[in-house]
């Protein structure tokens, strides 16, 4: 274990799980779709609303100026925290999915005509696959797909090079997937589609909270994740962007902020990032997010990443130890998002079963029905890992598991 990594006084500063569900101890492993907030978020974000709630960038007033130095504030925290070059790089969002479609949005509008190609993976969430589509479908371009194998690995060096031709614009792929737990080498797809002159978006919603990220070693165009995800409230999210291609980008949104002058004869746009930030923001959120992004530094990504694999590789031997259970994904670096079926159960019902047991798993496609249709089968059963969970809490989910079986059987 690791010097200092106390996970009971991390448990102790998330007071949604001292909860009871069902009369039983919580056990939450949906990490992947949203993650618990720690004291000092929800501190943030009633902080907020308790003591200097105003709008930022418009007023003159005490309270606009101190949500404004807040929120400025927190984009340069941002900004180290990802190591970006400049705050102007750093785009206030409402999560991922927002970014993506900002950037394929102006992005496409800016840099991709009738013919043009962008390859995504075959195991993008829904998020990263259909703003590409509906973009594509405007613009007049090819959305081409890098296959994953059995075992849920991209095929970068049998296939990505094929799929780029000099037609190829961008490429947009998740940095972890949240149906598999695959850790894709994304440094190589980088390289590889730099050499080609290619410009590539990196959908960090399932790494932040997990893996440290340096958006200059890895050298993306860009790199975007959702606060949620990352122990921030929803509602929040970032899009991180090289500046010389924001800069050529259009606006994605029209409203308050973004512009320079508004004539009815035209209109100029503000500066970055403001030229992408159009209307109010969710300036409590953001106060969340920096409390958040603060308490990660605060227990260190090296402690994370060591605690949670230790984790997730105890999941896995307990639960290969189950019979007939048929765990998807078993790519060598991976995440602690496991997905599994249980021969003869749908996973709707074991997923029901378990929340009996006050453990909440998800269960289904994951908005990510084509790594479904890869392996033929509905959706599965996927327990998520986060930073507070336990030994102890692995243990009284393959109990539960095993049980729900039983009753199913
Ligand atoms: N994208 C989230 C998940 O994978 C909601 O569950």
């Amino acid at each position: 274990m690791i010097k200092d990594y106390n996970v009971t006084q991390i448990r102790a500063d998330f007071p949604l799980l001292q909860e009871k569900v069902r009369g039983k101890n919580l056990i939450y492993l949906d990490n992947a779709a949203t993650t618990q907030k720690p004291l000092s978020v929800i501190n943030a974000v009633s902080d907020y609303y308790l003591k200097y709630n105003a709008n930022v960038h418009r007023g003159v007033h005490y309270l606009s100026a101190k949500g404004t130095q807040m929120f400025e504030d927190t984009r340069k925290f941002v900004k180290n925290f990802i190591n970006a070059s400049d705050v102007s790089e750093i785009i206030f969002t409402r999560g991922t999915t927002e970014s993506i479609n900002l950037v394929a949005s102006s992005f496409c509008e800016a840099f991709v005509g009738k013919g043009d190609e962008i390859i995504i993976s075959e195991m993008e969430h829904h998020s990263n696959i259909v703003p590409f589509q509906l973009a594509g479908q405007r613009h007049g371009a090819v959305i081409k797909v890098l296959p994953f194998d059995e075992d849920g690995e991209l095929m970068i060096d049998d296939r990505l090079e094929d799929l780029i031709t000099e037609k190829t614009k961008l490429i947009s792929v998740c940095h972890v997937s949240n149906s598999l737990g695959t850790i894709n080498d994304i440094k190589k797809i980088i390289n590889i589609a730099h050499k080609h002159n290619v410009s590539v978006l990196i959908d960090g919603a399932q790494a932040i909270s997990h893996l440290k990220v340096d958006v200059r070693e890895l050298d993306c165009d860009f790199y975007c994740f959702s606060g949620h995800k990352i122990y921030a409230p929803m509602g929040s999210g970032i899009l991180y962007g090289k500046k010389s291609l924001l800069e050529k980008m259009p606006p994605y949104q029209g409203g308050g902020e973004m512009i320079k002058e508004v004539r009815f004869s035209g209109t100029t746009f503000n500066d970055l990032p403001y030229k992408f930030e159009a209307g109010t923001p969710s300036v409590a959120d953001v106060a969340g997010l920096k409390a958040a992004l603060e308490y990660v530094e605060h227990i260190g990504y090296e402690n994370i990443e060591y605690y949670e694999s230790q984790l997730t590789n105890y999941a896995l031997e307990k639960l290969k130890t189950i019979s007939g259970i048929r765990i998807i994904g078993n790519a060598k670096r991976r995440a602690g998002v496991i997905s599994f079926l249980i021969d003869g159960y749908h996973p709707l019902d074991i997923g029901t079963l378990l929340d009996l047991f006050g453990v909440a798993i998800r269960t289904g496609h994951h908005c990510a029905q084509p790594v479904m249709e890869h392996y033929s089968i509905v959706g599965t059963c996927r327990l998520s890992i986060a930073m507070y969970n336990t030994f102890d809490e692995i243990d009284m989910f393959v109990e539960s598991l095993c049980q729900a079986i039983k009753m199913l059987r």
